[in-house]
């Protein structure tokens, strides 16, 4: 580790490489996706710790819904068991992971039964009294042009009859109130978007890595950042 001399506040993960991970250790898909669940709690703890203050985790997209039955049931299982692991973990002060962090959930949450939204709801409600540091979004049956064509619908049902602008989608998506990506992280070695956060990272910095996602670590996450640090970022204007 060199140099961070600009820490982003927003940092997008596409968390890719579980399935590739596992079955190259000769192991079914779905051990990868639990690597991959606690590669998510420590990235969320090194997120919070490097002073990142807002991280989206791309978990499962509108896409994902066409992989066969069983893994789709791994998943949901192993979101589950998670949901009710961190909320108890939290409720007794056992883990540190979640300190000071906030979690929350973006995506077509219509999608999941009453249970599945009740847990989602109580962990979004556990830390609501507390300082928050970092913000965590979990995106879950999420898709960047549903997430457009949701706001654009919201708007005009609550406007009918008006012009439908950036500021008005901008208001109508999933979180609103968070800013949008400053650096996109995809493991795995993909170079594309998969259509997530769509709108939000029209200015996003891309950073893609071979490591797949299990196996991404603290510093990894550090050589992202020191990467980003030493970009130019222009917004469609010119460099100073
Ligand atoms: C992509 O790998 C990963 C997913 C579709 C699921 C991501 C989910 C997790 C990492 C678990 C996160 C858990 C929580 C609690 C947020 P892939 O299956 O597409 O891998 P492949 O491209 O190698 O097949």
């Amino acid at each position: 580790m060199t140099d961070i001399s600009d820490i982003p506040a927003h940092i997008g993960f596409i968390m890719d490489g579980n399935g590739r991970w596992a079955t190259a250790k000769g192991m079914p898909r779905k051990f990868g996706h639990e690597a991959g669940a606690r590669t998510f709690e420590n990235i969320v703890e090194s997120c919070r710790d490097l002073g990142i203050r807002y991280a989206t985790f791309y978990a499962f997209s509108t896409e994902n819904k066409s992989r066969p039955k069983d893994e789709i049931d791994a998943l949901m299982l192993l979101f589950d068991r998670y949901a009710d692991d961190i909320f108890r973990r939290i409720k007794n002060g056992e883990t540190k992971t979640y300190e000071n962090v906030r979690i929350r959930f973006v995506g077509d949450l219509s999608y999941f039964s009453e249970k599945r939204r009740k847990s989602i709801s109580d962990i979004e409600n556990i830390n609501s009294d507390k300082e928050i540091r970092l913000t965590v979004c979990i995106a879950l049956n999420y898709g960047g042009r549903n997430e457009i064509v949701n706001a654009v619908n919201r708007f005009i049902s609550a406007n009918p009859g008006k012009t439908v602008s950036e500021k008005s989608i901008s208001e109508n998506l999933y979180a609103p109130d968070v800013p949008d990506p400053d650096l996109i992280i995809r493991t795995a070695g993909e170079m594309r978007l998969s259509n997530f956060l769509l709108w939000q990272s029209a200015y996003a910095e891309f950073y893609a890595t071979p490591v797949f996602w299990p196996d991404f670590s603290e510093n990894d996450l550090k050589k992202a950042i020191e990467s980003y640090s030493k970009r130019t970022r222009k917004f469609g204007g010119i460099s100073k």
